[in-house]
């Protein structure tokens, strides 16, 4: 089984023919929304809002263990994360699909392990492929059978937000390796693997990063939510091709 969660953009799937919604309760506490069950051409999927259905829940208090937990619950295997991010890289304009392979954690204060509590041993799971390669893999066949562009690889640096960067802090993140930046990697990715999940995430190049662009750049919300806009009807399209695959 196929899940799909949605980032800024993407709170409904307007290709997905939905069966039912499912409350799920968890260890953890309430996961985003009810999990919303449907086909895609036929394929059977899952699909989760990470911010809530009318995009309420800022990304550091989104409850990524009830999210993850929730799909695990379901017996879904593979996970494809649509997430918005900021384009470091002068390779990662607005527009831009990407399929990173890596990952740099800012964030802080996020729970962000099961392995805790309860008397549970003390684990350290290797993350040193923090993405899963057949879903990778999976993301750009999809891609390319829609008939889209991407970039390859790269590495999102996953910050705390609300607010978004100073110049500065970009910069850092860039000669940290960093070439694009979003609220909301981590640490879902690293919950999806201890949990076992198949996960890989496409990003959708919604702005420069701050300082990148024009110098007189300022990032703007509406800017945003045109190029989101533009940009999650090819994401709709890339996953009808995907779940082909
Ligand atoms: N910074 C952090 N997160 C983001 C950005 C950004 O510029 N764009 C979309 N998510």
């Amino acid at each position: 089984m196929l899940a799909i969660i949605g980032g800024t953009g993407l709170t409904k799937l307007a290709n997905l023919e939905i069966t039912h919604r499912q409350v799920i309760r968890t260890p953890y506490g309430e996961p985003s929304g009810a999990l919303t069950f449907g086909n895609i051409c036929g394929h059977s999927v899952i699909f989760l809002a990470r911010h809530g259905y009318g995009h309420t829940i800022p990304p550091h208090e989104v409850n990524y263990r009830a999210n993850i937990w929730a799909l695990h619950s379901q017996k879904v295997k593979n996970v494809i994360s649509v997430a918005a991010v900021g384009g470091i890289h002068a390779d990662l304009v607005p527009g831009v699909i990407v399929v990173p392979d890596q990952i740099i954690d800012y964030t802080y204060g996020r729970k962000n392990t099961y392995f805790e509590g309860n008397g549970k041993p003390v684990t350290h799971m290797d993350f040193t492929e923090p993405y899963c390669d057949y879903m990778r893999s999976r993301c750009k066949d999809g891609i390319l059978a829609a008939g889209e562009k991407f970039v390859d690889g790269g590495v999102y640096a996953s910050v705390q937000g609300p607010r978004l960067e100073t110049k500065a802090e970009i910069d850092r993140l860039e000669r940290d390796g960093a070439t694009m930046v979003g609220m909301t990697g981590m640490p879902e990715a690293a919950l999806a693997k201890e949990i076992g999940l198949s996960y890989a995430t496409i990003g959708v190049v919604a702005n420069y990063a701050a300082g990148r662009g024009s110098s007189a750049h300022r990032i703007s919300y509406e800017e945003i939510d045109t190029v989101l806009k533009a940009s999650m009807g090819r994401v709709r399209n890339i996953l009808e091709h995907l779940v082909d695959l």
